[in-house]
């Protein structure tokens, strides 16, 4: 898969081309502390590394064949086994990721300069994501800076847009693991579903997904969120250390990640086990908007239509609720959607490496893509907010859903909590 993702690349590249791609920093915290380190996604999806401080070089057309793929790690010492643990080996880093030639990191310096010579033009990453919000400079842009102070003269490119049209189509390897991923959070959501009762707290849920992940080698691919009554109004709560209640739902958004691969899923719960009439009237209205924006994904559709055409569907079903009236419809527009007072949010995202993965922004969605279909209902004024959320892999005519074996429909969910 890695060797493949790399001849995709080369692909895209013109000729006297040098790419670089970098590890991700250690995440740094208070005094000496440091935060697990997330592998950097673009060079995983290359490679299959994950070690701190590894790069990857591609020149095509290096004059030496040996210098037209090579992968530099950490050399291992004895303070870092004794600290650190074991480092990967040469041959352990050329049997993850297929890289013909590996070399200690500190030669990065001598090689690159050689393929400077021979390149014209030179490709680096930047995080380029939307909403990304970079407060510290990142390896990536340090090694922008120092390259263009020293070789001013080069042509410099973007690998971002490459990186994001090659990430956006999973091949059958990356949805098997998805799928294994959306299996351990069904898993998870499963065990919430034997265990959820009045009085149980937020955290508790959450020890219980973070257990059953643990146990089938998954993390959580993002902080969950664990909301019940009013919190689940909160859109990115996370504090998830209050009381669930008789009479509340509880909204659980919450996914493994499994081979750095992540799920995403939403589920709300009645904690008493029984759905009100109109907690139930708002869960079917959320789950029908969720199920016509299922039937519209196919490839050629733009992520602005699909949205627009879901906003569409659910001013009907606000309507129909009483919380939009007729004259709120009426004055409806793209930029000014009626819904947008219960229904905030997107309707979904590219899912891979990433929860909120790299895709090519306007589209049009395109066979392999995995996207999320989450539409939500959030009224504070009752207390209540109801998110569904599947993952869905766009196929040649549609797309088949992930998660299409988690319970959802209302009755299987109380029939569950019964048991
Ligand atoms: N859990 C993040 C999201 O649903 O986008
Ligand atoms: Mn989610
Ligand atoms: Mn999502």
């Amino acid at each position: 898969m890695f060797r493949a993702h790399r001849d995709a690349l080369r692909n895209l590249l013109p000729p006297r081309s040098l790419a670089i791609i970098h590890a991700a920093d250690v995440p740094a915290t208070n005094g000496d502390g440091t935060l697990r380190m997330v592998p950097a996604a673009d060079l995983f999806h290359l490679t299959g590394i994950e070690q701190e401080e590894s790069v990857l070089l591609l020149a095509p057309d290096a004059a030496d064949p040996g210098s037209r793929e090579v992968l530099f790690i950490r050399q291992p010492n004895e303070t870092s086994a004794t600290w650190e643990g074991r480092k990967l080996s040469k041959d352990e880093a050329h049997a993850a990721s297929g890289v013909a030639r590996v070399r200690w990191i500190a030669d990065l310096h001598s090689v690159l300069h050689g393929l400077m010579c021979e390149s014209e033009r030179v490709f680096l990453n930047a995080n380029e994501h939307e909403r990304a919000r970079i407060d510290v400079e990142p390896r990536d842009a340090r090694l922008a800076r120092e390259l263009i102070a020293r070789y001013p003269l080069h042509r410099y490119e973007r690998l971002a847009p490459l990186m994001r049209r090659l990430r956006a189509v999973k091949s059958p390897t990356e949805v098997a693991l998805l799928r294994t991923a959306i299996d351990i959070t069904d898993a998870g959501l499963r065990r919430v579903l034997g265990t959820l009762r009045p009085g149980v707290h937020e955290y508790e849920i959450e020890a219980e997904l973070i257990g059953e992940f643990t146990r089938r080698r998954a993390r959580f691919a993002y902080e969950p969120i664990v909301a019940s009554g009013p919190n689940a109004c909160v859109l990115h709560y996370n504090d998830n250390d209050a009381e669930c209640r008789e009479g509340d739902l509880v909204l659980i958004d919450v996914g493994a990640s499994y081979a750095n691969y992540a799920s995403d899923l939403t589920r709300t719960y009645p904690v008493g086990g029984r759905f009100t009439p109109r907690q139930r009237a708002v869960y079917d209205a959320v789950l029908r908007v969720m199920r016509a924006a299922t039937g519209r994904l196919r490839p050629g559709l733009t992520p602005r239509d699909w949205k627009r055409a879901a906003q569409l569907d659910m001013n009907e079903e606000l309507l129909k609720l009483g919380l939009l009236t007729k004259d709120d419809l009426s004055k409806d527009s793209a930029e000014e959607p009626a819904c947008k007072k219960y229904f905030m949010h997107g309707l979904g995202h590219s899912l891979g490496l990433g929860v909120h993965d790299l895709a090519p922004v306007n589209g049009p969605f395109e066979p392999g893509w995995v996207l999320t279909v989450e539409p939500g209902i959030y009224i504070p004024q009752e207390g209540l907010g109801i998110r569904l959320e599947n993952d869905l892999l766009v196929t040649a005519d549609g797309c088949i859903d992930l998660c299409a074996h988690v319970p959802v429909e209302a009755d299987e969910v109380e029939a569950l909590l019964a048991r």
